[in-house]
Protein backbone atom coordinates (compact mmCIF):
# COMPACT_ATOMS: atom_id res chain seq x y z
CA UNK A 1 0.00 0.00 0.00
CA UNK A 2 1.10 3.39 -0.65
CA UNK A 3 1.29 6.93 1.30
CA UNK A 4 -2.12 7.95 -0.70
CA UNK A 5 -3.64 4.56 -0.11
CA UNK A 6 -3.34 4.93 3.35
CA UNK A 7 -3.83 8.49 3.64
CA UNK A 8 -7.08 7.65 2.06
CA UNK A 9 -7.93 4.46 4.98
CA UNK A 10 -6.82 7.00 7.37
CA UNK A 11 -9.30 9.24 6.51
CA UNK A 12 -11.90 7.35 6.39
CA UNK A 13 -11.19 5.68 9.31
CA UNK A 14 -10.92 9.36 11.13
CA UNK A 15 -14.51 10.28 8.97
CA UNK A 16 -16.25 7.42 10.72
CA UNK A 17 -15.11 8.19 14.13
CA UNK A 18 -16.42 11.90 13.87
CA UNK A 19 -20.09 11.47 15.82
CA UNK A 20 -21.23 14.83 14.73
CA UNK A 21 -21.10 17.40 11.52
CA UNK A 22 -18.66 19.63 13.97
CA UNK A 23 -16.54 16.79 14.18
CA UNK A 24 -16.14 15.66 10.66
CA UNK A 25 -15.75 19.25 9.39
CA UNK A 26 -13.05 19.43 11.66
CA UNK A 27 -11.62 15.91 9.75
CA UNK A 28 -12.09 17.41 6.45
CA UNK A 29 -9.26 20.11 7.49
CA UNK A 30 -6.90 17.66 8.06
CA UNK A 31 -6.90 16.47 4.45
CA UNK A 32 -8.84 18.81 2.61
CA UNK A 33 -7.88 22.28 4.01
CA UNK A 34 -5.38 24.74 3.38
CA UNK A 35 -2.91 23.17 5.10
CA UNK A 36 -4.09 19.74 4.75
CA UNK A 37 -2.35 16.25 3.83
CA UNK A 38 -3.83 16.43 -0.05
CA UNK A 39 -3.20 20.10 -0.61
CA UNK A 40 0.08 19.86 0.63
CA UNK A 41 0.78 17.10 -1.84
CA UNK A 42 -0.72 18.75 -4.72
CA UNK A 43 1.63 21.65 -3.35
CA UNK A 44 4.44 19.78 -3.85
CA UNK A 45 4.01 18.43 -7.46
CA UNK A 46 5.86 21.80 -9.07
CA UNK A 47 9.14 20.57 -7.57
CA UNK A 48 8.48 16.89 -8.87
CA UNK A 49 10.50 16.54 -12.41
CA UNK A 50 7.80 17.28 -15.23
CA UNK A 51 8.01 13.59 -16.20
CA UNK A 52 6.94 11.91 -13.02
CA UNK A 53 4.67 15.25 -12.27
CA UNK A 54 1.91 13.61 -14.49
CA UNK A 55 1.59 10.87 -12.84
CA UNK A 56 1.98 12.09 -9.59
CA UNK A 57 -0.75 14.66 -10.34
CA UNK A 58 -3.36 11.59 -11.52
CA UNK A 59 -2.81 10.01 -8.32
CA UNK A 60 -3.12 12.54 -6.29
CA UNK A 61 -6.35 13.83 -7.71
CA UNK A 62 -7.49 10.11 -7.67
CA UNK A 63 -7.17 10.33 -4.07
CA UNK A 64 -8.63 13.80 -3.56
CA UNK A 65 -11.62 12.63 -4.96
CA UNK A 66 -12.01 9.79 -2.68
CA UNK A 67 -11.45 11.34 0.34
CA UNK A 68 -14.66 14.13 -0.87
CA UNK A 69 -16.83 11.07 -1.82
CA UNK A 70 -16.15 9.59 2.09
CA UNK A 71 -16.62 13.14 3.11
CA UNK A 72 -19.59 13.36 1.48
CA UNK A 73 -21.04 9.98 2.23
CA UNK A 74 -20.03 10.41 6.08
CA UNK A 75 -22.00 13.89 6.19
CA UNK A 76 -25.39 13.00 4.24
CA UNK A 77 -25.12 9.42 7.13
CA UNK A 78 -25.12 12.19 9.66
CA UNK A 79 -27.67 13.96 8.92
CA UNK A 80 -29.80 10.69 8.59
CA UNK A 81 -28.90 10.23 11.67
CA UNK A 82 -29.49 13.15 12.97
CA UNK A 83 -32.96 13.34 11.72
CA UNK A 84 -33.82 10.02 13.05
CA UNK A 85 -33.18 10.89 16.60
CA UNK A 86 -35.20 13.86 16.03
CA UNK A 87 -38.31 12.00 14.72
CA UNK A 88 -38.30 9.35 17.44
CA UNK A 89 -37.69 12.05 20.11
CA UNK A 90 -40.60 14.11 18.26
CA UNK A 91 -42.67 11.16 17.31
CA UNK A 92 -46.50 11.19 17.13
CA UNK A 93 -47.98 8.12 18.04
CA UNK A 94 -51.35 7.92 15.43
CA UNK A 95 -53.13 5.15 17.13
CA UNK A 96 -53.49 7.08 20.71
CA UNK A 97 -57.29 7.96 21.88
CA UNK A 98 -57.68 11.85 21.40
CA UNK A 99 -57.45 14.12 24.08
CA UNK A 100 -61.12 15.05 23.95
CA UNK A 101 -62.42 18.44 24.98
CA UNK A 102 -63.46 19.02 28.34
CA UNK A 103 -67.32 19.63 28.36
CA UNK A 104 -69.12 21.85 30.51
CA UNK A 105 -71.89 21.20 32.35
CA UNK A 106 -75.38 22.86 34.06
CA UNK A 107 -74.77 24.19 37.41
CA UNK A 108 -76.45 22.05 39.69
CA UNK A 109 -78.23 25.49 40.81
CA UNK A 110 -79.01 26.21 37.39
CA UNK A 111 -80.36 22.82 37.32
CA UNK A 112 -82.71 23.50 39.83
CA UNK A 113 -83.77 26.80 38.34
CA UNK A 114 -84.71 25.14 35.18
CA UNK A 115 -86.77 22.82 36.58
CA UNK A 116 -88.47 25.01 38.97
CA UNK A 117 -89.45 26.91 36.21
CA UNK A 118 -90.30 24.18 34.17
CA UNK A 119 -92.78 22.54 37.21
CA UNK A 120 -94.27 25.93 38.04
CA UNK A 121 -95.08 26.61 34.13
CA UNK A 122 -96.70 23.16 33.71
CA UNK A 123 -98.85 24.20 36.51
CA UNK A 124 -99.87 27.21 34.62
CA UNK A 125 -97.24 30.04 36.39
CA UNK A 126 -95.47 32.57 33.85
CA UNK A 127 -91.86 32.66 34.71
CA UNK A 128 -90.41 36.34 34.95
CA UNK A 129 -87.09 37.97 35.53
CA UNK A 130 -86.14 41.31 37.38
CA UNK A 131 -83.10 43.65 38.00
CA UNK A 132 -80.76 42.65 40.53
CA UNK A 133 -80.20 46.31 41.44
CA UNK A 134 -83.10 47.32 43.00
CA UNK A 135 -84.47 50.34 44.66
CA UNK A 136 -85.06 50.34 48.21
CA UNK A 137 -88.61 50.69 47.67
CA UNK A 138 -89.30 47.74 45.72
CA UNK A 139 -87.09 45.65 47.90
CA UNK A 140 -88.57 47.39 50.76
CA UNK A 141 -91.10 49.81 51.22
CA UNK A 142 -93.46 48.48 49.06
CA UNK A 143 -93.25 44.98 50.70
CA UNK A 144 -94.68 46.84 53.90
CA UNK A 145 -91.36 47.08 55.37
CA UNK A 146 -91.35 51.17 55.83
CA UNK A 147 -87.46 52.45 55.85
CA UNK A 148 -85.98 52.43 59.37
CA UNK A 149 -88.21 49.35 60.45
CA UNK A 150 -86.53 46.75 62.50
CA UNK A 151 -87.69 43.55 60.48
CA UNK A 152 -85.67 45.10 57.46
CA UNK A 153 -83.03 43.41 58.76
CA UNK A 154 -84.28 40.17 58.29
CA UNK A 155 -83.09 40.73 54.52
CA UNK A 156 -80.04 42.66 55.31
CA UNK A 157 -78.01 43.86 51.85
CA UNK A 158 -75.20 45.38 50.72
CA UNK A 159 -76.53 48.64 50.39
CA UNK A 160 -74.22 50.41 47.79
CA UNK A 161 -73.96 54.17 47.75
CA UNK A 162 -75.51 54.79 44.06
CA UNK A 163 -79.37 56.59 43.30
CA UNK A 164 -81.18 55.86 40.18
CA UNK A 165 -82.19 58.71 37.51
CA UNK A 166 -85.65 59.34 40.04
CA UNK A 167 -82.90 59.96 42.80
CA UNK A 168 -84.06 56.64 44.54
CA UNK A 169 -81.57 54.53 46.66
CA UNK A 170 -80.27 51.48 45.41
CA UNK A 171 -79.30 48.34 46.66
CA UNK A 172 -78.79 44.25 45.64
CA UNK A 173 -81.98 42.85 46.12
CA UNK A 174 -81.48 40.66 49.52
CA UNK A 175 -84.66 38.40 48.18
CA UNK A 176 -86.91 38.42 45.02
CA UNK A 177 -89.53 39.18 46.88
CA UNK A 178 -89.54 43.09 44.91
CA UNK A 179 -90.81 41.05 41.72
CA UNK A 180 -94.06 40.22 42.97
CA UNK A 181 -94.88 43.89 43.38
CA UNK A 182 -92.72 44.60 39.84
CA UNK A 183 -94.91 42.01 38.11
CA UNK A 184 -98.22 43.11 39.46
CA UNK A 185 -98.24 46.63 38.66
CA UNK A 186 -97.43 45.79 34.54
CA UNK A 187 -100.06 42.84 34.66
CA UNK A 188 -103.73 42.48 35.15
CA UNK A 189 -105.17 39.68 37.38
CA UNK A 190 -105.30 36.70 37.55
CA UNK A 191 -101.58 37.29 38.49
CA UNK A 192 -99.86 33.84 38.37
CA UNK A 193 -95.72 33.92 38.35
CA UNK A 194 -92.91 32.58 39.61
CA UNK A 195 -89.35 34.66 39.69
CA UNK A 196 -86.26 33.18 39.80
CA UNK A 197 -83.05 34.98 40.34
CA UNK A 198 -79.71 36.05 41.97
CA UNK A 199 -79.91 37.71 45.52
CA UNK A 200 -77.83 39.45 47.72
CA UNK A 201 -77.24 39.24 51.80
CA UNK A 202 -74.61 39.74 54.39
CA UNK A 203 -74.20 36.67 54.94
CA UNK A 204 -71.31 33.74 54.84
CA UNK A 205 -71.47 30.02 56.35
CA UNK A 206 -72.13 26.70 55.45
CA UNK A 207 -76.33 27.39 54.42
CA UNK A 208 -75.76 30.86 53.97
CA UNK A 209 -73.59 32.88 51.01
CA UNK A 210 -73.33 36.78 50.15
CA UNK A 211 -74.92 35.95 46.30
CA UNK A 212 -77.69 33.33 46.00
CA UNK A 213 -80.25 32.31 44.39
CA UNK A 214 -84.15 32.27 45.13
CA UNK A 215 -87.81 31.78 43.03
CA UNK A 216 -90.41 33.94 44.24
CA UNK A 217 -94.08 32.51 43.32
CA UNK A 218 -97.48 34.56 43.63
CA UNK A 219 -100.83 33.81 42.77
CA UNK A 220 -103.39 36.95 43.22
CA UNK A 221 -106.80 36.48 42.02
CA UNK A 222 -110.21 37.16 43.43
CA UNK A 223 -110.14 34.25 45.52
CA UNK A 224 -106.88 32.52 46.29
CA UNK A 225 -107.05 31.31 49.49
CA UNK A 226 -104.17 29.61 51.96
CA UNK A 227 -105.27 25.95 50.66
CA UNK A 228 -104.37 26.93 47.18
CA UNK A 229 -100.86 27.67 48.44
CA UNK A 230 -101.08 24.56 50.38
CA UNK A 231 -102.33 22.77 47.41
CA UNK A 232 -100.18 24.20 44.98
CA UNK A 233 -96.69 24.50 46.77
CA UNK A 234 -97.17 20.84 48.23
CA UNK A 235 -97.56 19.56 44.34
CA UNK A 236 -94.74 21.38 43.12
CA UNK A 237 -92.30 19.59 46.13
CA UNK A 238 -93.77 15.54 45.25
CA UNK A 239 -92.55 17.00 41.63
CA UNK A 240 -89.42 18.55 42.30
CA UNK A 241 -88.33 15.50 44.91
CA UNK A 242 -89.68 13.00 42.59
CA UNK A 243 -91.43 11.40 45.40
CA UNK A 244 -95.14 11.02 47.06
CA UNK A 245 -93.20 10.31 49.82
CA UNK A 246 -92.91 13.67 51.59
CA UNK A 247 -94.29 15.69 54.13
CA UNK A 248 -94.97 19.26 54.29
CA UNK A 249 -96.09 21.52 57.16
CA UNK A 250 -96.77 25.09 57.03
CA UNK A 251 -95.17 26.57 60.63
CA UNK A 252 -96.18 30.11 61.31
CA UNK A 253 -93.92 32.94 61.09
CA UNK A 254 -93.67 36.13 60.21
CA UNK A 255 -93.23 38.53 57.78
CA UNK A 256 -94.07 42.15 56.90
CA UNK A 257 -95.40 41.14 53.22
CA UNK A 258 -97.72 38.37 54.47
CA UNK A 259 -100.40 38.26 56.90
CA UNK A 260 -100.94 35.20 58.20
CA UNK A 261 -97.07 34.09 57.23
CA UNK A 262 -95.65 30.64 57.20
CA UNK A 263 -92.86 28.81 56.68
CA UNK A 264 -92.92 25.82 54.68
CA UNK A 265 -90.87 22.83 56.14
CA UNK A 266 -91.03 18.86 54.79
CA UNK A 267 -89.34 15.90 55.95
CA UNK A 268 -88.79 13.11 53.73
CA UNK A 269 -90.36 9.59 54.55
CA UNK A 270 -87.59 7.55 54.15
CA UNK A 271 -83.79 7.94 52.94
CA UNK A 272 -80.91 9.96 55.20
CA UNK A 273 -82.92 12.97 56.26
CA UNK A 274 -86.32 10.45 57.37
CA UNK A 275 -88.15 12.50 59.98
CA UNK A 276 -86.10 15.61 59.63
CA UNK A 277 -87.79 18.66 59.24
CA UNK A 278 -86.07 20.78 56.86
CA UNK A 279 -87.36 24.62 55.93
CA UNK A 280 -87.42 25.27 52.26
CA UNK A 281 -89.69 28.74 52.06
CA UNK A 282 -91.14 31.85 53.35
CA UNK A 283 -94.81 32.10 52.28
CA UNK A 284 -98.38 33.55 53.24
CA UNK A 285 -100.80 35.73 52.09
CA UNK A 286 -100.22 38.75 51.04
CA UNK A 287 -100.75 41.62 53.10
CA UNK A 288 -103.41 43.91 52.06
CA UNK A 289 -100.96 47.21 52.35
CA UNK A 290 -98.58 45.01 49.44
CA UNK A 291 -101.92 44.44 47.38
CA UNK A 292 -102.61 47.90 48.06
CA UNK A 293 -98.60 48.55 46.22
CA UNK A 294 -99.41 46.03 43.41
CA UNK A 295 -101.82 48.97 42.49
CA UNK A 296 -104.97 46.73 43.26
CA UNK A 297 -107.69 46.55 45.89
CA UNK A 298 -107.58 44.54 48.66
CA UNK A 299 -111.32 44.52 49.47
CA UNK A 300 -111.32 42.04 45.78
CA UNK A 301 -108.06 40.78 45.52
CA UNK A 302 -106.26 38.05 46.97
CA UNK A 303 -103.54 35.65 46.94
CA UNK A 304 -100.66 33.72 48.55
CA UNK A 305 -96.81 34.30 47.95
CA UNK A 306 -93.74 32.04 48.50
CA UNK A 307 -90.04 32.66 48.53
CA UNK A 308 -87.70 29.29 48.42
CA UNK A 309 -84.23 29.05 48.41
CA UNK A 310 -82.93 27.80 45.18
CA UNK A 311 -79.47 26.52 46.83
CA UNK A 312 -81.82 24.63 50.19
CA UNK A 313 -84.01 22.62 47.06
CA UNK A 314 -80.84 21.73 45.59
CA UNK A 315 -79.02 20.70 48.67
CA UNK A 316 -82.05 18.55 49.55
CA UNK A 317 -82.43 17.32 46.62
CA UNK A 318 -78.67 15.66 45.85
CA UNK A 319 -77.73 15.56 50.05
CA UNK A 320 -75.42 18.42 50.06
CA UNK A 321 -74.21 19.67 53.55
CA UNK A 322 -71.95 22.89 52.88
CA UNK A 323 -73.49 25.47 50.14
CA UNK A 324 -70.03 26.67 49.78
CA UNK A 325 -69.57 23.82 47.17
CA UNK A 326 -71.77 25.31 44.33
CA UNK A 327 -69.23 28.71 43.95
CA UNK A 328 -65.71 26.91 44.70
CA UNK A 329 -65.40 25.50 41.23
CA UNK A 330 -64.01 22.67 42.22
CA UNK A 331 -64.13 19.93 39.26
CA UNK A 332 -64.43 16.92 41.39
CA UNK A 333 -67.86 18.04 42.95
CA UNK A 334 -69.06 19.56 39.44
CA UNK A 335 -68.57 16.69 37.62
CA UNK A 336 -70.84 14.72 39.78
CA UNK A 337 -73.62 16.06 38.16
CA UNK A 338 -72.88 15.20 34.70
N1 LIG B 1 -88.53 37.14 50.87
C1 LIG B 1 -88.48 36.33 52.05
C2 LIG B 1 -87.03 36.12 52.42
O1 LIG B 1 -86.21 36.12 51.57
C3 LIG B 1 -89.12 35.00 51.81
C4 LIG B 1 -90.59 35.12 51.61
C5 LIG B 1 -91.45 35.01 52.67
C6 LIG B 1 -91.10 35.35 50.37
C7 LIG B 1 -92.80 35.07 52.51
C8 LIG B 1 -92.49 35.45 50.20
C9 LIG B 1 -93.32 35.32 51.29
O2 LIG B 1 -93.05 35.66 49.02
O3 LIG B 1 -94.66 35.38 51.10
O4 LIG B 1 -86.75 35.94 53.58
Amino acid sequence: MNDLEELVLEAAQRFQAAQTVAELEDQKARYLGKGGQITEQLKGLAALPAESRKEAGARINRAKGEVEALLVARRAALADAQMEERLNAEAIDVTLPGRGRARGTIHPVIRTWRRVEEIFRSIGFAVADGPEIETDWYSFTALNNPENHPARSMQDTFYVDLRDAQGRLLNLRPHTSPMQVRYARSHKPPIKVVAPGRCYRVDNDATHSPMFHQVEGLWIDENVSFADLKGVYTEFLKRFFETDHLKVRFRPSFFPFTEPSAEIDMAFESGPNEGRWLEISGSGQVHPTVVQNMGLDPERYIGFAFGSGLERLTMLRYGIHDLRLFYDGDLRFLNQFR
